[in-house]
């Protein structure tokens, strides 16, 4: 189980600023000291350097965009740490541990997670995930080194750690390996532009966006429209098994996640629609019978058009306008 794990005002802020897509600079940042010119002269020299690996130390709370090798060391016990890896939407994430010292036996330890969790809420939802919840933890205690590398299912992964002893820690390398058909992806941006497809695959895939935003498909194919079998469209995407939903909500899990829109036939021209939710995603359940394929673009709303007649607050339920 996860540990029961307390929002801490300085993590909300690493998140966020991750979230707002500035999570490159904000690993920069860090690593030169907060001096701009620095970050230039850092950032031209990586460039530069090209294989060099990247390294800096991790803290108890943390987020990484980037490959590198990553050593944290407790410099006082340090009971509730967690960092949060994300990579492009074609990669995997795999951990290796270089090196790990902790006291299993006293109480420490590290886990890694594949998917992110905040605040009880997981993405990949369950549902949409090709492992059991309890098999997606993986327990430097009870697997030791015998899982030396691991493999996220997507561009997410996270680990848990507790180490009470000062000088105790550990070593990883973060590597990206492309995902040629990724499936359940988390934007690190908040403007982009995405092709989903599922090639004869019976599972669920889901593309979240952690941003209010303007959406727009302009392409959906699902299999079981080649020919005319249909006279009109169906009363419920449900029957049919294959189809896309647009869901709207303020957590990272799309199970519980507000459906805004059903897509289950196929699409001539650009459909938009404006989601003030501060998580919105575009979720394929596909039977595995075809190829289906969904091609859509997200702009960031402007504030001005996150404001309502009423004034109120989103959500409402967050679909502004179509
Ligand atoms: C996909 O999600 C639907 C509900 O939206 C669920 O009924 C179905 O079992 C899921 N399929 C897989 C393969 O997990």
């Amino acid at each position: 189980m996860p540990p029961n794990f307390k929002l801490q005002g300085h993590f909300i802020l690493i998140f966020l600023a991750a979230l707002r897509g500035e999570s490159r600079y904000l690993e920069m940042q860090e690593a030169v000291g907060y001096d701009p010119l620095l970050l230039f002269n850092a950032n031209l020299k990586r460039d530069l350097a090209g294989e060099q690996p990247y390294r800096r130390a991790l803290r108890c709370l943390d987020m990484l965009s980037l490959p590198g090798q990553f050593t944290f060391t407790a410099d006082q016990p340090q009971l509730h740490c967690a960092a949060f890896f994300i990579g492009e939407p074609q990669e995997f994430i795999t951990i290796h541990y270089d090196l790990v010292s902790i006291d299993c036996q006293g109480g420490d330890f590290l886990k890694v997670f594949d998917g992110w969790i905040l605040k009880g809420e997981k993405f990949p939802s369950s549902q949409d995930h090709p492992l059991p919840t309890m098999e997606r933890y993986i327990d430097f205690c009870e697997s030791g080194l015998i899982r030396r590398s691991i493999r996220s299912s997507q561009n997410v992964a996270m680990i848990f750690f507790r180490v009470h002893e000062p000088g105790n820690g550990f070593t990883l390398t973060i590597k990206m390996d492309s995902n040629l058909f990724p499936c359940n992806v988390i934007s690190q941006t908040p403007n982009g532009r995405f092709t989903l497809v599922v090639p004869h695959q019976h599972r669920n895939c889901s593309f979240s966006i952690i941003y209010p935003v303007a959406i727009k498909i302009s392409d959906l194919t699902l299999g079981h429209f080649h020919g005319l079998h249909l006279k009109r469209p169906p009363a419920d995407c449900g029957e049919i098994g294959d189809f896309v939903e647009l869901l709207g909500g303020t957590g990272l899990d799309p199970s519980k996640m507000m459906p805004l829109a059903d897509l289950c036939y196929p699409f001539h021209g650009p459909a938009q629609m404006k989601i003030g939710c501060d998580n919105t995603v575009v979720r394929m359940v596909s039977s595995g019978k075809h190829i289906n394929r969904v091609t859509f673009e997200y702009r960031q709303l402007e504030p001005s058009e996150l404001e309502n007649e009423n004034g109120n607050s989103i959500p409402e339920f967050c679909l502004l306008s179509l």
